[in-house]
């Protein structure tokens, strides 16, 4: 899976935001990367940064006083240095994103009809009388809408939570992107709308041959859903591995302690339970930024700890990820 080049490469990545009251320094050096038509999850508490690293990819940090270094790479393209021009060959084409709450994502003044046809128009579609209303149909009926017409000249507030979802689904895959980022899609609706959300983006973009960034605190949506996952703590990753070898064996202190939090029986619950919080990012930790949470933690864990590849495609930033697994 993670032969040939990234179609998403970011590292190094570091994001600094300043105010009057001092700097907070959040990104931490995110490594990261999603091959062509690969599903990887990004998980981690909240406050970890993950939604920060989605709006970077996207180009949509307008923060004052942001200050972004590192390599952030899509397609060849160098993202940090794009003009308004790249961004309008690449956003909502080549790149898209599934924000979590449909409500606010969706324009409310707009029938669905009028928002799917402005994405449409971006993309490289026939420009016939008629085919974006033809393009609008089939994509609703792809995201298993039973009813287009009806659907298409509604406004989102005369439709539920879970139809305005896949909208946004259609909206995020009509123009056949390469990648499509998703912010914890469904996380505003009940589990049963989430885990359909979740199967219908899984068999949709996998048919479109489409990647996927799922960005989620939920390790239960992880093993569903992705082929392999990024763990984030604090603003850096933490471990990298396959799916099924992270569930198998988790390596880093961080990870084995979001797994331990987990309630057996539902396997829904955010990974609370670990003691203390993230830290202060005007302050935060030198180092490892997990040691004072960590049981491990020892002097040499407050300089930066040392990626350690412990198996094929697994990697965990961390001075004893070997013994901390069989400890
Ligand atoms: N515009 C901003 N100005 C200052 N701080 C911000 C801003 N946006 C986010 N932050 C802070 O940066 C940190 C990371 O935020 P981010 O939204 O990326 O977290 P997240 O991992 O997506 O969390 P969640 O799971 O709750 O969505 C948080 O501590 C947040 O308070
Ligand atoms: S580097 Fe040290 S503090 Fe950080 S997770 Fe590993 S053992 Fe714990
Ligand atoms: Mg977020």
């Amino acid at each position: 899976m993670s032969a040939g080049a990234p179609l998403l490469d970011i590292a190094g990545l570091t994001l600094s935001l300043s105010d009057f009251d001092g700097t907070a320094r959040i990104l931490n050096g995110v490594d990261l990367a999603v091959h062509p038509g690969e599903r990887v999850a990004l998980v981690g508490e909240s406050g970890c940064g993950k939604t920060l690293t989605a709006r970077i990819v996207m180009g949509l940090l307008q923060a004052r006083g942001a200050r972004i270094e590192g390599r952030v790479r899509f397609e060849g393209d160098d993202l940090l240095a794009l003009d308004a021009r790249g961004w309008d060959r690449l956003r909502g084409r080549r790149l898209t994103m599934i924000f979590q709450d449909p409500v606010a994502a969706l324009n409310p003044v707009f029938t669905v009809a009028d928002q799917l046809a402005a994405v449409i128009g971006r993309g490289d579609h026939p420009r016939t009388r008629g085919a974006a209303r033809a393009i609008a149909r089939r994509a609703l009926a792809d995201v298993a809408i039973v009813d287009p017409d009806r659907v298409l000249d509604s406004y989102p507030f005369q439709l539920s939570g879970g139809l305005n979802q896949r909208v946004l689904i259609a909206m995020a895959l009509v123009n056949r992107p390469a990648l499509v980022l998703a912010d914890e899609p469904g996380t505003a609706l009940d589990v049963t709308v989430q885990a359909q959300t979740l199967a219908l983006m899984r068999d949709l973009t996998d048919a479109a041959g489409a990647a996927v960034l799922l960005i989620t605190h939920n390790l239960g949506v992880v093993r569903n859903f992705a082929q392999r996952v990024y763990v984030m703590y604090a603003g850096a990753i933490v471990e990298a591995a396959p799916v099924a070898e992270l569930f198998r064996a988790p390596r880093h202190p961080y990870t084995q302690a979001l797994f331990a939090a987990v309630p057996r029986l539902t396997g829904t619950a955010l990974p609370v339970g670990i003691d203390g919080g993230i830290p202060d990012y005007r302050d935060p930790p030198p180092g490892c930024r997990f040691h004072p949470r960590c049981a491990y933690a020892e002097a040499r864990c407050r300089a930066a700890p040392p990626v350690v590849t412990v198996a094929p495609g697994h990697q965990v930033v961390c001075v004893r990820p070997r013994e901390t697994v069989d400890a």
